[in-house]
């Protein structure tokens, strides 16, 4: 948790990272189905955590430390949470993007997503969300 509490500030520059761990804890606890790591040579480079309400999944948040993107280890963590999403069954699958982490905007698309509007202040004063929803079969 220390190391996926650091992850999770960069993609979630808004947040607080003490109080930001006691979310993912929660959302470990409540989702534990729904979270994986990516650990290379025995070291955890990357998270991925998600989230479902009815029918609608949430990819709360992927993260992969800075040395380590570009190698391919968010696809396989993409694909890992979407597989494990599959199982409950949702009929769309909804990512928010802080506005500071745009540029991974290309990596969803590469896997369907589609930008399905923005939510001003979502994650608080100024802090605005470009919403992306991956539709399921
Ligand atoms: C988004 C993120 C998880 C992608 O992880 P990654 O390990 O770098 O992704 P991959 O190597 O599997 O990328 C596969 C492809 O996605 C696209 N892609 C990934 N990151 C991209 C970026 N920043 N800009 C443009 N394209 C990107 C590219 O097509 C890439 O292929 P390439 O490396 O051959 O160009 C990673 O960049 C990250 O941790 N970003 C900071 C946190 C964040 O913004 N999270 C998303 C909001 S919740």
């Amino acid at each position: 948790m220390d190391v996926v509490s650091d992850l999770a500030m960069l993609a979630n520059p808004f947040a607080e990272k003490s109080k930001y761990r006691r979310h993912l804890e929660e959302e470990l606890e409540d989702n534990s189905d729904l979270a994986f790591v990516a650990v290379k040579t025995g070291r955890v480079v990357g998270y991925v955590m998600g989230d479902v309400h009815g029918s609608r999944g949430t990819l709360e948040d992927i993260a992969v430390e800075r040395d380590m993107q570009h190698r391919g280890i968010g696809i396989l963590l993409l694909k890992a949470e979407l597989e494990a999403l599959t199982k409950r069954n949702p009929k769309i699958i909804v990512a928010e993007v802080h506005y500071k982490c745009s540029s991974a905007i290309p990596f969803y698309y590469k896997h369907g997503f589609r930008i399905s509007g923005v939510c001003r202040n979502f994650f608080g004063m100024k802090h605005d969300a470009i919403m992306l929803e991956l539709l399921m079969q």
